[in-house]
């Protein structure tokens, strides 16, 4: 670990080898993936006895599967005989058979069936034809997984952003679509593209008429937590970077809002906080001050998703919300974007095989829905992103990502020189990776929140 010291990692220094190395990978692959928590499904992808969803992370893979009793277990996605793989994507097994010899294990992973097991005689100890367990969680509707038996249960592991989350109910919100892409640059390059808002002003300068985006970024243990500055939910407003300008109507304002939303990002609106915009033009007028108009928005929405019998998180609070922020990272390669409560968008990004210089990466955008009113969603996956018709902002980051990743193998670059106050869960996240991989658990990586200044003037 000597090259990739945690004290290599400042605040606006993050040495480029942490995305191109393959001596880094093969560090994450050793002492990262078989050690820390990590989305492997959704809890909604398996609801029926026998279902299982296969989550492949390197060279390892996890059958997830769901056991008579409602139970989830996790083994490894490995015969123990020859090493066959045993099953792939998804479906519905009351027992995994492998195709080579036929030795055959229950959902719980155990061994029920070895060929000609007399041939071994005292040789083959029972627990030895057995799928190996993964250690196996719940949280936010997400199955977690984890390879090392003695790591760290997974409540404690996803503080402090469980406790200042955990009010949003994630649990009760729904896929109403679910793509994965591969991306062509290291995971790390497309995460850490999704945990900063620096690039807003740039990368998606069409949303400044309409996003105060000047943001702020916060260490939160192991964890990352990111907000715009000038507001503690939806950072609705002209940006101070844009010449001012009079707004004479602020309904018809947030109307074209909440249609480019709608229309670019196609996630954290759902059709019911749009359909509530066209309540606005009858129970507000052209004079109503915008503050007003925006809190009756927030009002409507939430009647709307009352009166649907999607309901709304009960115990939810502004000051909770605005203490909750508006994107987390969570360590190591799950961000989700919550201040919308009923409509969030979540990723989780991983190397694509034992392959470096690629990512697959899920985008979820989950909705709270009435119960037995949630959409049937087929998971779709796409070797080329440019094949996934995706909405104009994911395109906008995905044409940035290879660029990034061809651009800092160049001679002349050395390490990101990060924003230390918009870009402070970037290096935050390296530095903590670095430590993670050094100690191997962690346990003691967690470090107070840290929440950096905004500088006078900003
Ligand atoms: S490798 Fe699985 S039964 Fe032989
Ligand atoms: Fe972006």
């Amino acid at each position: 670990m000597s090259n990739y010291s945690p004290q290599d990692v400042r605040d606006d220094w993050v040495p480029k080898g942490d995305y191109l190395d393959r001596a880094f990978h093969d560090l994450e692959k050793e002492f990262l993936w078989p050690k820390v928590w990590q989305i492997a499904c959704r809890e909604d992808e398996i609801t029926s006895a026998g279902d299982y969803v296969v989550y492949d992370i390197v060279d390892d893979s996890i059958i997830v599967s769901r056991g008579s009793d409602g139970s989830i277990h996790a083994s490894h996605n490995v015969c123990p005989h020859r090493g066959t793989r045993l099953a792939d994507g998804r479906g519905n097994a009351n027992q995994f058979v492998c195709p080579f010899h036929g030795w055959r294990f229950g959902r719980d992973g155990k061994n029920v069936k070895v060929i000609d097991r007399q041939d071994w005689g005292e040789c083959l100890a029972k627990e030895d034809t057995d799928l190996v367990t993964v250690q196996v969680g719940t949280w936010g509707g997400f199955v977690w997984i984890n390879m090392d038996p003695g790591c760290q249960p997974l409540d404690a592991f996803l503080e402090p952003m469980k406790s200042k989350c955990e009010l949003f109910e994630f649990d009760k919100l729904h896929p109403v679509w679910h793509k994965t892409l591969v991306i062509d640059a290291n995971w790390k390059t497309t995460l850490t593209a999704f945990t900063e808002f620096y690039h807003v002003q740039t990368t998606h300068a069409q949303m400044l008429t309409y996003t105060q985006d000047y943001s702020i970024s916060r260490a939160m243990g192991r964890h990352g937590w990111m907000s715009y500055a000038a507001s503690s939910g939806m950072p609705l407003g002209r940006s101070s970077r844009l010449p001012p300008k009079d707004i004479p109507d602020f309904r018809e304002y947030l109307f074209e809002y909440a249609d480019q939303f709608k229309n670019d990002l196609a996630a954290m609106q759902t059709d019911r906080a749009y359909q509530a915009t066209q309540r606005l033009r009858e129970e507000t007028t052209a004079e109503t001050p915008p503050e007003e108009v925006l809190n009756k928005w927030g009002q409507f929405i939430y009647e709307a998703a009352v009166e649907s019998g999607a309901g709304w998180p009960a115990e939810l609070t502004p000051e909770y919300m605005a203490e909750s922020g508006f994107d987390w990272h969570t360590f190591p390669n799950t961000v989700f974007l919550h201040a919308a409560v009923e409509a969030v968008l979540w990723y989780r990004l991983r190397p694509c095989d034992d392959d470096h210089t690629k990512t697959l990466m899920d985008v979820w955008s989950l909705e709270r829905f009435a119960p037995g009113a949630e959409p049937k969603v087929e998971h779709e996956f796409y070797e080329d992103w440019h094949d996934a018709d995706l909405p104009l902002i994911y395109r906008q980051d995905m044409e940035n990502i290879p660029l990034v990743q061809r651009g800092m193998k160049s001679s002349a670059f050395k390490a990101n020189r990060t924003n230390p106050v918009q870009e402070r869960a970037v290096s935050h996240f390296h530095r903590i990776l670095r430590r993670f991989m050094e100690n191997s658990h962690a346990d003691d990586a967690l470090e107070p929140e840290t929440l950096v200044e905004i500088p006078k003037g900003s």
